[in-house]
């Protein structure tokens, strides 16, 4: 059931809050209304990348349970399920991208929604970085985007949408992971630009930009050193972000991330490189806090 606005103890809040408070209130309102359509995707052809992994599984889940039809791309071949197809394809390789679309064009006429979930990431220091781990992170994380974004344009439907699931780390540079921060700014950089040149196709284009999520890639992630900023906050669970992913799908979002706060302060510290530098060492104590808790499996956040 949708809340009622008056059941919100938003007007409590005092002051120049409010005002934030109750778009807030309005947009938590949008969403729950959002969520009560079952039948959202109904006759939607959606295109998924990344949809094996911790994020793309409860994205799937939930698009099927919307109705959408869905085309995941994967190195996995897995059976066919009702409303699930799989196009192999190698994210790595632009053959297979070129291939893959191909494949998605023989089977569907239109495509009304692309979500560009796949990533990978590998924490090296810069001087220690090797090839190969260069070259990857930047072809899962950046090219295949574009290439895949590229291929599969002139079959997306006028109306339809296209989803970019980036990283806080487009807004806030990760020391360690330079190459992943490279790739996820990167994305950024050509979500805007496409978000102007596909307005008269009126193809709506959207990023999103979680914080750190209870997936395999934040456990491999970690395994191999990486950053403790990634549980300043305790780690989304998948099937939230998805849940934004969703609406991100279904509304005019451009950009999302997970609070006001970390969309504020983010982008005061991209403007500032000294107030970055003042909350580094606050992060971090934070962020070993937050490992620590994580590591006694304390419970994600909601
Ligand atoms: N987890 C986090 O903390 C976090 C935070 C912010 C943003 N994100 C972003 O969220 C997205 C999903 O992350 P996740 O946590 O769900 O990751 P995950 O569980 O590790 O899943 C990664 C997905 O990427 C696909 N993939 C990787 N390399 C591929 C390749 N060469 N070709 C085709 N597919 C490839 C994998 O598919 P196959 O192996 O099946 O082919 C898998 O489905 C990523 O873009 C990531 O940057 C994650």
């Amino acid at each position: 059931m949708t809340k009622q606005l008056a059941e919100y103890p938003v007007w409590r809040v005092s002051g120049a809050t409010t005002g934030i408070a109750l778009r807030e209130v309005r947009r938590s309102l949008e969403k729950s209304a959002l969520n009560e359509k079952p039948g959202a995707g109904e006759g939607r052809v959606a295109v998924v990348t990344g949809a094996t992994g911790g994020i793309g599984q409860a994205l799937v889940r939930r698009m099927r349970a919307r109705g959408y039809t869905i085309i995941i791309l994967s190195r996995q071949a897995r059976a066919a399920s009702p409303g699930i197809n799989t196009v192999m394809c190698d994210l790595t390789d632009s053959g297979s991208i070129t291939q893959a679309a191909a494949d998605i064009a023989a089977h569907t006429p239109k495509v009304d929604v692309l979500v560009h979930c796949a990533g990978i990431i590998t924490p090296q220091a810069v001087g220690e970085l090797d090839s190969a781990t260069i070259a990857s992170q930047i072809a899962v994380d950046l090219t295949a985007p574009i290439e895949l974004t590229n291929a599969l344009l002139p079959i997306m439907r006028r109306g339809g949408h296209i989803v970019f699931v980036n990283s806080m780390a487009a807004a806030f540079p990760l020391a360690g992971s330079s190459v992943y921060t490279a790739a996820k700014f990167g994305l950024r950089g050509f979500a805007r630009a496409l978000e102007q040149e596909l307005r008269p196709r009126r193809i709506q284009v959207s990023s999103i930009y979680p914080a750190s999520v209870n997936t395999p890639m934040l456990s491999q992630e970690m395994a191999a050193g990486g950053s403790i900023y990634n549980f300043i906050d305790p780690p989304q669970e998948p099937d939230v972000t998805a849940g934004r992913i969703l609406e991100c799908c279904e509304r005019g979002s451009r950009e999302v991330f997970s609070s006001v706060f970390d969309k504020l302060f983010t982008h005061a510290c991209l403007t500032s490189m000294r107030l970055l530098n003042l909350s580094l060492p606050i992060m971090k104590l934070l962020g070993r806090r937050g490992y620590r808790r994580y590591q006694r499996g304390l419970t994600p956040r909601p």
